[in-house]
């Protein structure tokens, strides 16, 4: 998704523009571009990566001691040089601007600046943003004033940054929806839209709140809130000390981002389990220092949450209804938001996010707030993110930065934390006798190398990710919390390999998919030794039996041979609750080695990105 960079320093900041962009690129994007200021605005776009950006600007010769930046992800307007940021307007008053979030009403605005003279050049709703603000500038003769003016007038969620041709020695930031932050460098002030852009100049960081509208020069910086005052009000934000950590981006020993990402998974659940290893017993305090009141408080759970961390979700309503006999919902949360659902205050509403910035999980939760839940827990793996900000309770994912946009370690750790929940919940409901809970706290410190050891199977993943590259289409079966399991497997291949890739819940394979199979339709199984594998396994001979070639994953004792157009890969033994994270880890091999082979890009997927902040 779009990111921003902006700096005003002593020396040339086209270096940390583009250190900023290259690490905000595992968001996704589709065109990148940036303006300095050296006498004139210097602005040089392109369609290409980073790297071609890079380049360019080298060739150029750009340089300038003030700049904005900007990787774009297309939403109004195709993905062409012409559409990339910044976008300039003006003449004598010429100014330029990136913009993250959507301007809802951009027709409206765009029909009236059309009337008033300004030239549009492209589809964008930013171009609006650019002349608006040249507008107010001529009337106002202060960028600052002009922002404001013109925030008053967007309608939409967004976070701009703006820069005048005949000041170069300041930049203006705003925030409304979208995430924007300060960092305040020896060298000069920085703006980005995410903290990891300007880790390698400043870790003393401001995140703006909605409305804040600040003005930056190398030394100063000044922030107002334009929400009840147009022209805004002077206010004061807390200055904090990042500690994100700069090496955990590099790709290290790995090919990809998702392959160093995939084997990282022991270290990250054990990073995200630590407190729980030392302990004796669980304490409701590891969600927050209120959460024994809220936990007792709490009758049902609401999970929101989108794309992968929504499937984290469906297998802990398995979890929560089993352990804990807590009623849980879980939504998508696109959807919720546009719902009359009926809230219960005693609902505690669980939002999970990988990234914490998801615009759609964002305002799900605080529509939920709004209908009248009293109470919410993020489960999230950024620190510094927009969702932990938002709720009463929290717990952190700390797999450290995921970079790959297709989930992985986030999502084994998200099942890691909500595991944890569950156990909690149980706990507090004297659903868990101390035997129990001693026998959970021993099968989570094990957990680490559970998953270790699922991840031995790659070569034979690997073998079997030959036959996939060929096919067009692919099923993946699961029954009960494995059902969800299988979802995020078909959308891992989906994602990466772009092959088309559907998942049912086996009971449902005859009531319409059973038409699909033949022996062009690999079926990939999730097999483990639970209640359910008797019923699974004549799922199976209905697949077998029609020509099917199937691929199961299954426990070491669940007792399926292979034969003729069924392959098996055998896991360790059934992990009872563990079982799904361990079951995630070879579907998340497969995606890997068929993209491998297919040539895809596996780290930056056509099409997707991995902060979606806008809806
Ligand atoms: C994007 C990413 C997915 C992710 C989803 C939700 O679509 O590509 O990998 O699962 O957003 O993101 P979140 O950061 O809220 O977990």
């Amino acid at each position: 998704m779009c990111g921003i960079v902006g700096a005003v320093a002593k020396d040339n900041v086209v270096p940390v523009l583009l250190e900023g962009l290259l690490r905000l690129e595992y968001r996704g994007y589709d065109s990148a571009g940036l303006v300095v200021s050296n006498n004139s605005l210097h602005r040089v776009r392109t369609t290409g990566r980073v790297a071609e950006l890079v380049k360019l600007v080298d060739e150029q010769q750009a340089e300038g001691s003030a700049g904005i930046a900007h990787t774009r992800w297309a939403t109004h307007g195709a993905p062409s040089e012409r559409n990339a940021h910044p976008h300039v307007s003006g003449e004598e008053t010429k100014i330029a601007v990136v913009h993250n979030g959507i301007i809802e009403n951009h027709e409206a605005m765009r029909k009236r600046l059309q009337a008033d003279g300004y030239e549009f050049v492209s589809d964008t709703d930013t171009e609006v943003i650019a002349h608006l603000v040249a507008h107010h500038l001529k009337q106002t003769a202060d960028l600052l004033k002009a922002v404001c003016l013109s925030i008053a007038e967007l309608q939409g969620a967004y976070a701009i940054v703006v820069m005048e041709e005949v000041r170069p020695d300041r930049i203006i930031v705003a925030r409304n929806g979208a995430p924007l932050l300060l960092g305040l460098g020896e060298e000069g002030n920085y703006a980005a839209s995410d903290a990891s852009a300007l880790l390698k100049v400043t870790r003393n960081m401001i995140y703006l709140e909605e409305g804040d509208v600040a003005e930056l020069d190398r030394d100063n910086y000044r922030i107002v809130n334009c929400l009840n005052d147009p022209l805004g009000e002077p206010v004061e934000r807390a200055v904090h000390e990042s500690d994100l950590s700069n090496e955990a981006i590099e790709m290290g020993p790995y090919d990809h981002f998702m392959q160093k990402e995939i084997f990282e998974q022991p270290g990250a659940v054990a990073n995200t389990l630590e407190m729980v290893f030392n302990a004796q017993s669980i304490s409701p305090n590891l969600f927050g220092s209120t959460a024994e009141k809220i936990f007792s408080d709490t009758d049902s759970l609401l999970i929101l949450a989108c794309g992968t961390s929504y499937h984290a979700g469906l297998v802990a309503q398995y979890w929560l209804e089993t352990v804990a006999g807590m009623p849980c919902n879980v939504e998508i949360a696109s959807e919720y938001r546009y719902r009359d659902p009926v809230a219960n205050p005693r609902t505690l509403v669980v939002g999970i996010s990988q990234s914490g910035e998801t615009a759609d999980t964002l305002a799900a939760l605080s529509y939920a707030k709004k209908l009248g839940h009293q109470h919410s827990l993020a489960i999230c793996n950024v620190a510094e993110s927009a969702l932990i900000r938002q709720t009463d309770l929290r717990f952190l994912t700390r797999a450290g930065p995921e970079i790959g946009v297709a989930s992985t370690k986030a999502f084994t750790t998200q099942l890691a934390s909500l595991l944890l929940l569950t156990v909690t919940l149980a706990k507090m409901r004297n659903k868990l006798s101390v035997e129990h809970e001693q026998q959970m706290i021993k099968a989570l410190r094990h957990l680490p190398a559970a998953v270790q050891s699922s991840l031995q199977v790659e070569p034979e993943v690997a073998v079997w990710a030959e036959r996939f590259s060929e096919k067009h289409h692919a099923l993946f079966l699961g029954r009960g919390v494995h059902y969800p399991i299988a979802m995020e497997g078909a959308l891992k291949l989906k994602e990466i390999s772009y092959i088309h890739a559907e998942a049912y819940a086996a009971g449902e394979l005859k009531h319409g998919p059973l038409a699909l199979v033949d022996s062009e339709m690999p079926v990939v199984a999730i097999a483990p030794n639970d209640q359910l594998l008797g019923k699974l396994k004549s799922n199976l001979q209905e697949v077998h039996a029609r020509g099917g070639e199937l691929y199961v994953f299954a426990d070491a004792d669940s007792q399926i041979q292979e034969s003729e157009n069924l392959h098996v890969i055998r896991l360790a033994e059934h992990a009872g609750l563990l079982s799904p994270i361990l079951h995630t880890i070879p579907l998340q091999l497969l995606a890997y080695h068929v993209a491998l082979n297919k040539g895809t890009d596996v780290d930056k997927p056509r099409n997707l990105a991995k902060a979606v902040t806008v809806e």
